[in-house]
């Protein structure tokens, strides 16, 4: 058995790494074209996880020295105010990227949001371009946390090929478009959710257990096989205040060869993808900006 050291899959290391070089080429980028990346958060209502949320990724935007503004509203606002918010960052050169903080309260209509956003500025990869894109393996912007998740896997040379992959969660955010990853990584790809019969039928037979519920404790010892890999993408607050994920860490460790904690697994990683994810629109952007000069 490994020290338990040896079996972290460090999240909050290689987002470290990548801010690194994010920031490097944002420095290569003003230099070589004068171009600042931008992003644009649209923040509805007082809920504070996501507020929480939004004031992590600015803080990560001034690190790696990314413009980026937060367009605060109140729960009461209208889906009209908020559309013609996303037409005005649409069409504001300094916007790369735009990122609506989910969910929004129930009087939105998130999808009729999602898909105003112009998909080349859609660094969540939440457009219905960008999700089919996504599905047929071709290049486009891929939601944070599943993207995060792919690049830890590789970071300690896990290949999924060939492997079992229970994919527990069906969102659009996270289960979803984690599945298809795994899939376009030829991963053989199961998605359990909140319907599935008997779980643990399915994550005993897994080599790679990846779970985004935010139920806390839903995968236990019993549920997985010796040496199995476990992604946990949960974050959920006990009644002590403690953060913690959709794992019992303390005693599924002992059982897996590698591991994520949460904190400090996947959380991490998805801020890290969210600022990539906008350094390739500013590219793209620059890129189109460039040819349009030169015609
Ligand atoms: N709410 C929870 N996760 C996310 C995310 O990755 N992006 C957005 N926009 N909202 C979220």
């Amino acid at each position: 058995m490994q020290l338990l050291d040896g079996k972290i899959l460090d999240g909050r290391k290689l987002s470290k790494k990548i801010e690194q070089n994010v920031g490097d080429e944002v420095k290569e980028l003003k230099s070589t074209c004068g171009c600042t990346p931008g992003l644009a958060v649209v923040l509805v209502g007082q809920d504070p996880a996501s507020a929480a949320y939004v004031n992590m990724k600015k803080k990560a935007c001034d690190r790696v020295g990314f413009y980026s503004i937060t367009h605060e509203m109140p729960e009461s606002i209208s889906q009209e105010a908020i559309e013609k918010t996303i037409v005005q960052l649409n069409n504001d050169t300094n916007v790369d990227g735009i990122l609506i903080q989910l969910p929004l309260p129930s009087h939105i209509d998130t999808t009729k949001l999602l898909e105003l956003v112009d998909p080349s500025k859609d660094v969540d990869g939440f457009h219905p371009y960008n999700v089919g894109r996504l599905v047929t393996n071709l290049d486009g912007f891929v939601p944070c946390t599943p993207l995060g998740v792919m690049e830890l896997l590789k970071e300690y040379d896990i290949d999924v090929k060939g492997k079992n992959c229970v994919v527990v969660g069906a969102s659009n955010i996270v289960g979803k478009p984690m599945a298809a990853l795994l899939l376009n990584a030829d991963a053989t790809v199961e998605i359990c959710h909140i319907f599935t019969d008997d779980l643990k039928k399915h994550t005993l037979n897994a080599d790679i257990v990846l779970c985004g519920v935010g139920v806390i404790n839903l995968i236990t010892e019993d549920m997985v096989k010796d040496d199995v890999i476990i992604i946990d993408i949960g974050v959920s607050r006990t009644n002590e205040g403690k953060l913690v994920g959709d794992v019992d860490f303390e005693n599924v460790s002992k059982k897996s060869s590698y591991i994520t904690p949460s904190p400090g697994g996947v959380g991490p990683m998805t801020i890290a993808m969210l600022l990539s994810n906008t350094l390739k629109a500013a590219k793209i952007n620059a890129a189109k900006l460039s040819e349009q000069k030169e015609c």
